[in-house]
């Protein structure tokens, strides 16, 4: 890939600035291992969240391989993210047992209640929400899962109180700082 077209590919990723040296003891952990790319990229994406353009770019010179290789492993992988995500990442399951036990309809009232859709971030950065298939907990269909935690036997109502109950606790939170 020529220089240029790097240049363009460079505007598929937002800008941010990062931190770079919370990345010094992964580079040292995996120095002179071979193989070791996509592992590096998992854990920066568990420092920061995200893979941001400057992270990339540091794997990129770090590693000694091309920018566009970099890049293009992070759009191919669907665990990778290019955005930042919010406090709690909310993963609506789209699988089958939740598909028929009325999935959408959360699905629906969740957008609804976060004023997003999948994909997307609320404004205040509180909330991610993405579709995801089979989440392996099936018998609880229809689930969500926010941050790790799973709610199952869903019901637009239900996943709408989970919504509220957290933004509740944050307020709260927000409340004992002053
Ligand atoms: S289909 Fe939703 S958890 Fe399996």
């Amino acid at each position: 890939m020529c220089v240029s077209c790097e240049d363009k590919m460079e505007g598929v990723f937002p800008d941010s600035k990062v931190d770079l040296s919370l990345l010094d003891p992964v580079f040292q952990e995996y120095q002179g291992i071979s193989g070791s790319l996509i592992s590096i990229m998992q854990k920066a994406q568990g420092i920061y969240g995200y893979l941001p353009i400057d992270v990339l770019k540091a794997i990129a010179d770090k590693t000694g391989n091309k920018r566009a290789k970099i890049y293009g492993i992070a759009t191919f992988y669907a665990q990778f993210r290019l955005n930042p995500v919010g406090k709690y990442v909310i993963l609506q399951c789209q699988g089958t047992a939740c598909h028929v036990n009325g999935s959408e309809e959360i699905g629906n009232a969740i957008c609804d209640e976060l004023g997003i859709k999948p994909g997307e971030t609320t404004k205040d950065g509180l909330f991610t929400l993405e579709d995801v298939a089979c989440l392996g907990c099936c018998s609880l269909a229809p689930v969500m899962v926010i941050n790790g935690e799973a709610y199952g036997k869903l019901t637009p109502v239900k996943a709408r109180q989970a919504i509220k109950d957290i933004y509740r606790t944050e307020k709260e939170g927000a409340g004992h700082e002053d």
